[in-house]
């Protein structure tokens, strides 16, 4: 293949462990997971959700990083050389090619709900105790300027942590703003043991009604696992390619699985308490969630304008440790090509999908009514684009062209597994992932 340029690697082992998991952490954890574990048998789907990650979560992110690493360049490059290397034809760089529409169209939308994030850090702190939650978030979406205003400052600062490099920009990111992310995030479990209904709280999340365990309840905990570990897009691919050899893949996958999932159970557990102590219900997850139920939360606990601010400041460096996974693979695409440099391909990109979240912005006021796929504004089209079709899709092929096609050998130069973890891989990324995955897909359809 021809001479790419070099991207250089993380410094350190932990940088690599807290960019993957940044890339997992996000909105889905935090808002996603708490509301969908409550509502789909407690503790029973907590089971099934660790399973998923086990069994699906792992194989498919070794996989991305067994890619990612041998050939050290962008989702493209490494599908190709995956490809070539194994005797392949090189359209398996079809893969990689997905991943990168796929991260621009995610980062459009996940851009215009962390702005809100950002807006709420200054609204819970100021409260206007005159307005329900519900009217205060109406009058923040309803303004177009508003939202587009921290749409921009968003896609601004992923595409200068981006622009930065990989040691100087996203490593260093990472290495301050995840430890502070899990300093608030216990801060935030503290205060919802000591001024929330902490036991009803945990009863909501983890006491097991088996009753409401049926096929569904299989497929959200399997869409949500691949969707919390950032699958299927080339993100963990991208970050594996400038992960150093003699790091363990297995034990780092395992690592950055078990954070995500540590960081989903303790946001369900900082959130409910304080809800139901201020007598008010879960009805939905999502915005919903955020910014109203826990929005009205604040504005009535105790130090409510202090843990308002943290808890959405929680959520901006939780979003952008993800945003900037979802556009660094277009970068070092375009900047290993020597097409452009890095600096030029993170503002270009950032501005692509900055145009594209326009459509989001104006879902939630001018063209709330607009419909583009079935009954879908413009905001859910791409939402089901990029989460239902497209991470699925990718997440499918991976898995099998790394079970089916490529060579054993190659694959096992990175996993240096024993024979009989290497087989257990195997069989999970052979059948259970395909299988698994492919269903995730056939019913979001
Ligand atoms: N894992 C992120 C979350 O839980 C969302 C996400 C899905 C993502 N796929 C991704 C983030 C790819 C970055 C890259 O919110």
């Amino acid at each position: 293949m021809e001479q790419l340029k070099s991207h250089g690697k993380w410094s350190g082992k932990w940088t690599f462990i807290l960019a993957a998991t940044g890339s997992a952490v996000g909105l889905g954890n935090i808002w996603g997971f708490p509301y969908m574990a409550g509502t789909n048998g407690g503790g029973a789907f907590v089971l099934i959700y660790l399973a998923c990650i086990l069994i699906i979560g792992l194989p498919i992110m070794m996989a991305e990083i067994v890619i990612g690493r041998r050939a050290s360049s962008s989702p493209v490059n490494s599908m190709k050389s995956a490809a070539l290397d194994s005797n392949r034809s090189s359209n398996w760089q079809l893969i990689g090619w997905g991943g990168l529409v796929a991260g621009i169209l995610i980062l459009s939308f996940y851009s215009v709900l962390a702005g809100i994030c950002i807006n709420y850090i200054f609204i819970s702190a100021l409260p206007d105790l005159q307005l329900s939650s519900e009217e205060q978030f109406s009058i923040t979406t309803s303004s177009a300027s508003n939202l587009l205003i921290w749409h921009t400052v968003f896609i601004l600062v992923t595409a200068g942590v981006i622009a930065s490099g990989i040691k100087n920009g996203i490593g260093r990111f990472v290495r301050v703003l995840m430890p502070l992310l899990g300093f608030i995030l216990i801060l935030m479990v503290l205060n919802a043991v000591i001024n929330g209904d902490f036991l009803r709280g945990l009863q909501f999340l983890f006491s097991p009604d088996f009753s409401q365990v049926n096929p569904q309840t299989f497929l959200s905990a399997m869409g949500q696992a691949f969707f919390s570990l950032s699958l299927g897009m080339g993100a963990i691919m991208t970050y594996g390619a400038y992960m150093s050899d003699d790091q363990k893949i297995l034990s780092t996958s395992i690592t950055v699985g078990g954070l995500d999932t540590l960081v989903a159970l303790m946001a369900g557990l900082a959130i409910f308490p304080i809800i139901f102590a201020s007598g008010l219900e879960v009805n939905s997850g999502g915005v919903g969630l955020v910014f109203i139920t826990l929005s009205q939360t604040f504005e009535t606990m105790f130090l409510g304008q202090v843990f308002g601010p943290l808890f959405f400041i929680l959520l901006v460096i939780a979003s952008l440790s993800s945003s900037i996974s979802l556009l660094e693979p277009s970068v070092a695409y375009f900047s290993e090509k020597n097409i452009i440099s890095r600096k030029s391909a993170a503002f270009i990109f950032g501005f692509l999908a900055w145009f594209l979240g326009i459509g989001s912005v104006l879902s939630f006021n001018i063209l709330s009514d607009f419909q583009l796929l079935g009954d879908r504004t413009i905001l859910d089209s791409i939402v089901f684009i990029g989460n239902n079709l497209l991470l699925p899709l990718g997440g499918l092929f991976v898995a099998i062209f790394v079970g089916w096609f490529m060579k054993k050998e190659l694959i096992q130069e990175q996993l240096q597994l024993s024979d009989g973890f290497l087989n257990t891989w195997y069989f999970f990324i052979r059948f259970v992932a395909p299988i698994a995955v492919g269903a995730i897909l056939i019913t979001q359809i």
